[in-house]
């Protein structure tokens, strides 16, 4: 019997996860997907084809192709869930709550489900399937750039991440579950291959306060919040355009998800939370080779390669005239399901965050939104977030799973 995995999910990635998961001999990979059509297309696409990765080479090397079949694509949770040791959540964050909603009465208590990216999934696992699962793996980003290129047919790698970090957490932890009497870890390992390497240590926790939002919220606080109204006519650099004003924020809200963390181990001895570290020292490891000037975070941010050129997303409202996109990801999906988080587990540790709140305030307001009203979690629409609160998670013990 080979070991089943699903992928819940419609978009670039889980394409890429379907495809890897199925190419190899002994697994079946299934995909539940509920958005519009996609399910139908990607059936009717595999009737007459495989599908086919398409890995970039590096370095000169020249392009590969992966070919693989997914058993089955459904929107049906009762035709893909039964079964299934392995769920990996591979869609954006607004819509892991609608998943786990449809996979909760079908749900294999002895299966492990997965956030790729998961910063904070463990909350909405916990909050939506209970005590259906303990068992979570979640890990900072997604493991690729990835772009479909014809729906259900053709999907390329652009490039993938040398390493990611991530956390387990529940009795499977270490079961040997997988193929070949592979861990839940191991057994993700062997469906990417060589690269990205796993770094998997710690509490969940760890992944949820050491996660990107920090920085893309900074530079678009620090980028637009003295910003006059009036179009730009250019679009400025992302990383390379951070002024010191902005290298500052970003190392001072660092540095609260520091002071949350130490609070929240003085409490807590006993739970890891090694992955946190200060977005500088984040820099030195995971882009060591790529920055060209390491003296400050502002140096830091202007020379890294792997930035260099990337622009902020902005809406050409004229020829030649443009204004800043506040419902790009980095404000729509990295404050409900990042800023809004932390702010969310630092209340409940009972530690003050005055430079989390100055950009949560401004950009909720960006986002029309209501999360943080009178100091607390209490907005009327926290529930867009995944902040603790949001599914009544409110004492340490609780966010910790304890
Ligand atoms: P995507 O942009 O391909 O996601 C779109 C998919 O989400 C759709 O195909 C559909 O299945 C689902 N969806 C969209 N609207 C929906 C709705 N209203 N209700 C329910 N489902 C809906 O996502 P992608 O590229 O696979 O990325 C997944 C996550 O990884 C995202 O959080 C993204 O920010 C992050 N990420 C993506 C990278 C990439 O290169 N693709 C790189 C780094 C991070």
């Amino acid at each position: 019997d080979k070991f089943r995995v699903l992928v819940c999910g419609g978009g670039n990635g889980a394409h890429v996860m379907a495809g890897l998961a199925a190419a190899k001999p002994d697994i079946e990979a299934r995909v539940l997907t509920l958005f519009a059509d996609e399910a139908d297309r990607w059936s009717e696409s595999l009737k007459t084809n495989d599908l086919t990765i398409l890995v970039k080479g590096s370095d000169g090397q020249p392009d590969t192709a992966i070919k693989a079949k997914p058993s089955i694509v459904s929107k049906k949770p009762e035709e893909v869930v039964p079964g299934c040791k392995m769920i990996i959540f591979v869609v954006p964050a607004f819509a892991h709550n609608q998943y786990l909603d449809a996979i909760k009465p079908y749900v294999d208590p002895k299966c492990i489900i997965l956030g790729v990216p998961g910063p904070s999934f463990d909350y909405a696992v916990r909050g939506i399937l209970g005590d259906k699962s303990d068992n979570v793996l979640i890990f900072e980003t997604l493991p690729w750039a990835c772009r479909i290129k014809e729906y259900g047919k053709e999907v390329e790698i652009l490039g993938s991440k040398e390493t990611i970090l991530g956390a387990i957490q529940g009795s499977l932890s270490t079961a040997p579950i997988g193929p070949m009497g592979k861990t839940p870890v191991e057994t993700l390992q062997y469906i990417l291959g060589a690269a990205p390497v796993l770094h998997v240590t710690g509490h969940p926790l760890g992944i949820t306060l050491m996660a990107a939002h920090t920085i893309h919220c900074a530079i678009m606080y620090g980028t637009w919040a003295n910003w006059d109204g009036k179009p730009l006519d250019k679009v400025p650099l992302f990383y390379q355009g951070v002024d010191e004003a902005t290298a500052q924020l970003m190392s001072d809200l660092s540095n609260e998800n520091l002071t949350v963390t130490e609070g929240i181990k003085r409490k807590r001895p006993d739970v890891d939370l090694s992955q946190v570290k200060h977005v500088y020292d984040w820099f030195m490891t995971r882009y060591t080779n790529d920055v060209q000037d390491k003296s400050s975070l502002k140096t830091v941010l202007q020379t890294n390669n792997a930035y260099a050129g990337l622009k902020h997303n902005m809406l050409e409202i004229e020829p030649g005239k443009f204004v800043p996109d506040f419902t790009h990801r980095y404000l729509s999906e990295n404050v409900p399901f990042g800023l809004a988080v932390t702010r969310g587990v630092a209340e409940v540790a009972g530690i003050e965050t005055p430079i989390m709140d100055k950009i949560l305030l401004w950009a909720q307001e960006k986002l029309g939104k209501e999360f943080l009203v009178n100091g607390k979690m209490q907005g009327k629409d926290i529930q867009y977030t995944r902040c603790p609160q949001a599914y009544g998670l409110t004492t340490l013990d609780d966010i910790l799973g304890h």
